[in-house]
């Protein structure tokens, strides 16, 4: 196929294909009937520069999961470009700023357009050549969302780490995938803080040999230090270049982006995405999931650091020609209503977030909801954790005033896009479910053993059985990690991490994760993680790391410590760990509640009993199950006697 602007935007008045339950039914048993068929008539609504020569290609075994094999696009192209015909003076994204009173900023299409040219002009302009990776460590501004699409632009994969992390975070994250430029801000706000952002990269490029060019972006005028030769600034490089960037011919499967996330062993993994199949899958799931119709504003409160911000910020609403906000701040600054102003200011007709927040301002009491109309809202969703039964309610009633379906995403990093999900107007919801599998996903719940468990009202660990275009296609740098993590629990299945219900409508609920993973106000951090952390403070020998319930967070952090010094001063240590633990990963990761012991749980081959751990931080000190491979049961009497 040519290259052509021809065959895109069809002009429906709603973007959404699937409108009822029979057309849900319907497209649903095509894509299992015909993956291949239903995936190609998707992508056929794109722009490509040259059309695939098949489309699909799998195995679960290697992996290998390649779509769209021999096409040839750029996911801008599709962003930007083929818009600028109809919607060139359409507000692609409005920003809103942490400070209520200071400037809030939009971008038109072309607006956006122009900057994405230029930015990609000035990434080569500082050595950037297609493959090279860029890692992208900025708050939410406008320019984060313009520094991915320019990476894209040129075909250098874009590693966004998330600004919350710490310089040791960032430079393992940098490290791993050899990054050659790294885009920053001086700093950044958080609520009534500051945060800085070029001092943690200048700490981190300390050890990252790869690093050639550092370019920084100016947003809270802090001092900060500039590097002869290495750091330039953003503004000045700008007014070196001009807006004509072609877009870079993208082979389907070359890779668009790493985004680390943490698994239950080692360092956090890179997953990579692709450029065609990634492209297809978001936007697909974009429009129906929120029953998208042409002209509406959408609203992700989710950072671009995250898989949710990188999906459902970036790409898939530029994808769909879609008005979205962009918001710097958090959702209780200045006061616990700012979510719902900013509703009524832009007028948001889809609302996305998740539980966590939900809870914290279900909290915070009705008064900051009450002065606000709410009236544009039309569809609300959740996303990142389980949502409990009362949240759900809540959201329903006093933010959706009884007449906005939510839809309860379920899905992953690896994963791309959304999975389990109703389809908002279509699926009959149920708090707390996911519902069902969006066209093209087949879950399947096994038993530890891996057998299939058949039939509804049926609980077991969630699998995948055949891939969709956004399914992981490796891990950065290792390719036999992501075969282990993914594709060896269960043979010629994609294992997702999480427990699931099935319930007597075929309704799916995930229940939670089902490894060391935990969910902490939606942030996905690794047992193995936080330990390795606390393990670096000089007095401590060993620690075992779970995650118990939270009111607000989902999951909190409960660490059990042995301290060898035992005229340690407790509250000292404890402070000392939780500083260890923020210069280790980040303020995300640090213990809730630190319990110093003697000794952990183990067993006569001396593995840590996580189980029994688990049980005393949820407080069911009186159900502790099998103890008699024990070690040394004394232990646990203690540790019960000393539970936070
Ligand atoms: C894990 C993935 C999906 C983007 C944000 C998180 C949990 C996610 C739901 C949901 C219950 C959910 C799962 C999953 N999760 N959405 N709607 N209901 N649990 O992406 O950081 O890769 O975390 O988040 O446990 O495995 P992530």
């Amino acid at each position: 196929m040519r290259f052509s602007f021809s065959n895109f935007g069809r002009n429906r008045s709603t973007m959404a294909t699937i409108n009822t339950l029979e057309q849900y039914q319907q497209e649903y048993q095509k894509s299992v009937n015909d993956p291949e068929g239903f995936w190609a008539e998707k992508a056929e609504q794109f722009v490509w520069k040259k059309k695939w020569d098949s489309v699909l290609d799998w195995n679960f075994s290697e992996p290998k999961n390649k779509w769209f094999i021999g096409g040839k696009l750029n996911i801008t192209e599709n962003c930007l470009d083929r818009h600028l015909e109809k919607r060139a003076d359409q507000i692609a994204y409005y920003w809103e700023p942490n400070d209520p009173h200071a400037k809030a900023v939009s971008y038109t299409y072309k607006q956006l357009h122009e900057q994405v040219c230029k930015f990609a002009n000035v990434l080569k302009n500082n050595g950037a050549q297609k493959g090279d990776r860029i890692c992208i460590y900025m708050p939410m501004v406008p320019e984060l969302a313009i520094a991915v699409l320019a990476c894209a632009r040129i075909g250098a994969v874009h590693s966004v780490v998330f600004g919350g992390f710490s310089a040791s975070a960032l430079s393992g994250r940098i490290q791993d995938s050899d990054c050659k430029i790294v885009i920053c801000t001086d700093g950044a706000y958080r609520g009534a803080k500051g945060i800085p952002m070029k001092d943690t990269v200048d700490e981190a490029l300390e050890v990252c040999p790869s690093v050639e060019k550092v370019i920084v972006l100016e947003h809270t005028q802090s001092n900060i230090r500039m590097v002869e030769g290495r750091d330039v600034m953003w503004k000045n490089e700008m007014e070196k270049v001009n807006a004509d960037c072609p877009a870079e011919p993208m082979d389907a499967e070359d890779m668009l982006f790493i985004l680390y996330t943490s698994g239950s062993t080692g360092k956090p993994k890179g997953v990579v995405h692709t450029c065609g199949g990634y492209m297809v899958y978001t936007q697909y799931t974009f429009e129906n999931v929120f029953n998208y119709r042409e002209g509406e504003v959408f609203w992700c409160t989710a950072d671009i650091g995250w898989i949710t911000g990188h999906s459902y910020i970036v790409y898939a609403p530029l994808l769909s020609g879609a008005t979205s906000v962009m918001f710097e701040g958090v959702p209780t600054y200045p006061d616990a209503g700012r979510f719902w102003q900013v509703i009524d200011k832009y007028k948001v007709n889809i609302f996305y977030t998740a539980p966590t927040a939900i809870r914290a301002l279900e909290v915070a009491g009705l008064d900051f909801v009450k002065p606000y109309k709410l009236d544009s809202l039309r569809v609300l969703g959740s996303v990142g954790e389980p949502i409990n039964e009362e949240a759900w309610n809540w959201y329903n009633i006093n933010i959706g005033k009884g007449k906005c379906p939510i839809v309860d995403t379920w899905w992953q990093t690896e994963t791309g896009g959304m999975m389990i999900s109703p389809i908002a107007g279509v699926t009959k919801t149920k708090p707390g479910f996911a519902t069902l599998p969006l066209p093209g996903v087949q879950p399947i719940l096994v038993d530890d053993k891996g057998n299939e468990i058949i039939g509804n009202g049926v609980e077991g660990n969630l699998c995948i059985k055949f891939p969709w275009p956004s399914i992981i296609r490796t891990t950065y740098g290792d390719h036999e990690r992501c075969r282990q993590n993914y594709f060896a629990t269960y043979p010629n299945l994609y294992f997702t991490g999480d427990g699931c219900k099935r319930d007597e409508d075929g309704y799916y609920r995930i229940t939670g994760r089902v490894d060391d993973v935990m969910n902490v106000s939606g942030h996905r951090i690794g047992t193995a993680e936080v330990e390795s952390a606390i393990n670096m403070h000089a007095d401590i020998v060993e620690s075992a790391v779970v995650g118990y319930p939270h009111d607000i967070k989902g999951q909190g952090i409960y660490a059990y410590v042995i301290c060898t010094n035992k005229n340690k001063d407790q509250e000292a240590l404890r402070k000392e760990i939780l500083a260890e633990v923020t210069k280790v990963i980040g303020p995300i990761a640090k213990p809730d509640k630190i319990q110093i012991v003697s000794g952990l749980p183990k067993t006569r081959s001396g593995k840590i009993m996580r189980r029994i751990l688990r049980k005393v931080a949820e407080g069911e000190m009186n159900n502790l199950g099998d103890t008699s491979t024990l070690l040394d049961p004394n232990v646990v009497e203690e540790i019960k006697a000393g539970a936070l």
